[in-house]
């Protein structure tokens, strides 16, 4: 059921945390489920046991921008997390090991199947529309596979597409980037100054650079501060965006926070042409994604097919409604989630949205790279 542009939305105040909740009228008859979307806490969670220490983020740091960590040497995380492209790489499909250049610069290496996400925020990652994080059910990839920060950590240096190569096996590869910071003192000192002594372990490599990502946040967008109670910190569009954004029913998916449920959905995303990724069950369906920083993070969805916020909004324009029509020759009209078929977005509502979009940008995140890196190596891989 469509609303009137001027329907009223309820903001409620729950102690710091605005919650914007749109009042539907039709809520009783119905049972649509209550969409909400609010500010982010300004705090970060740390789980019990990696607490946050300065000692153990410069060390997250380093390790993030240090090559040493590819089988090759001569990939970092941040080859396909740089703070130039929004701690990701600009680029529909991500290049690992082989390779040469940053983001879409980038030629020769190994193709990975899927869209680098940002690490801006991923603090965030699975929190709850009343706020909470439990850093330690934090859900992260396309396909939700890897629950916190800590646990993905290891999973590019084992990956041969990302950072292993194929020279080195994958049972040897933590065995062998173990080693290789041990034989550098430098290393050995950052982890005594971490952990409290110089033993290096997979356990305290994933721990710091979890702790260093954690603080790669952007809290504090137009649409954050307005949350807050600054109302002039978003313009009328923006708001009225806001409005269209949730009447159209973007925020059943995309509500919460992190404008995301953590969920998999089938949506009937087209294939990119060079691979073929049947989603996380082989139902085509991806992880819902943040919808903040949209502006450093082009191109959109999990392989990168659209270029910008248009096509996106053409996209769902196209699957829902009158016109639900899959735009995906491997998935039927059916399969494609319903929240998604209901939506409503047409003509204005599309120009609307984007506007408002662009109020969950924040700009105001770490982007600095250390000037050399204990290995020796280039900072960030081969990417000059
Ligand atoms: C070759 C490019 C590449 C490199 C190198 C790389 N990543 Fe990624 N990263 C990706 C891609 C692609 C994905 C999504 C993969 C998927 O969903 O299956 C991803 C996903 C992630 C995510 C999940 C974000 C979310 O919201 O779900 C985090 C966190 C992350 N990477 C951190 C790292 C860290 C830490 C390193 C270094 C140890 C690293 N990445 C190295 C390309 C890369
Ligand atoms: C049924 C749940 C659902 C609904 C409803 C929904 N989305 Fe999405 N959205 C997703 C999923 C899942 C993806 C990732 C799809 C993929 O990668 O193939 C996505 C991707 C996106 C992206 C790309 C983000 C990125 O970083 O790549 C944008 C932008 C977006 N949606 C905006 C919207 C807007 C605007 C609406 C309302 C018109 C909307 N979505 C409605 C689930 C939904």
């Amino acid at each position: 059921m469509r609303l009137d542009k001027s329907a009223i939305l309820c903001i409620i105040f729950l102690g710091s945390l605005a919650t914007l909740t749109s009042c539907r009228p039709d809520d009783e008859q119905d049972n649509e489920e209550v969409t909400e979307i609010s500010a982010l806490p300004a705090s970060i969670v740390y789980p019990s046991d990696n607490p946050y220490s300065n000692a153990k983020f410069e060390l997250g740091q380093l390790l993030f921008w240090d090559p040493v960590l590819s089988g090759t040497n001569e990939v970092a995380c941040a080859t396909c997390h740089h703070p130039s492209l929004g701690y990701s790489d600009g680029r529909a499909l991500s290049s690992g090991v082989n390779g040469q250049g940053l983001g879409p610069n980038r030629t020769g290496g190994v193709v990975v199947k899927r869209n680098s996400p940002t690490v801006i925020n991923t603090a965030y990652n699975g929190i709850s529309v009343s706020g909470t994080v439990n850093p330690m059910a934090s859900p992260m990839f396309w396909d939700n596979r890897a629950s916190s920060l800590e646990e993905q950590a290891l999973l590019p240096m084992l990956s041969a597409e990302e950072m292993r190569g194929v020279a080195i096996a994958e049972s040897d590869i933590l065995d062998t980037l173990v080693n290789r910071l041990l034989a550098i003192a430098e290393y050995r000192n950052l982890f005594e100054a971490a952990f409290g002594s110089d033993e290096i372990t997979e356990t305290r490599i994933a721990q710091a650079l979890a702790n260093f990502q954690r603080e790669i946040v952007a809290n504090n967008s137009p649409f954050d501060r307005y949350m807050r109670g600054n109302m002039n910190a978003m313009t009328n569009a923006q708001v009225q965006g806001m409005n269209t954004f949730i009447e159209s029913g973007c925020a059943d998916c995309h509500g919460g926070p992190m404008f995301s449920d953590y969920e998999l959905h089938t949506l009937s995303t087209p294939n990119h042409p060079q691979v073929e990724d049947e989603g996380a069950t082989g139902n085509f369906d991806f992880r819902t994604p943040t919808l903040r920083n949209l502006a450093f993070t082009e191109p959109y969805m999990h392989n990168g097919v659209f270029d910008d916020l248009e096509e996106v909004l053409e996209f769902y324009r196209d699957i829902s409604g009158g016109n639900a029509n899959s735009q995906n020759p491997d998935v039927a009209n059916n399969q494609i989630d319903q929240d998604a078929r209901d939506l409503r977005v047409n003509g204005d509502d599309m120009d609307e949205i984007i506007v408002f979009l662009n109020a969950l940008n924040d700009p105001d995140f770490d982007t600095s790279i250390p000037s050399s890196v204990p290995s020796g190596l280039p900072v960030g891989g081969e990417i000059n």
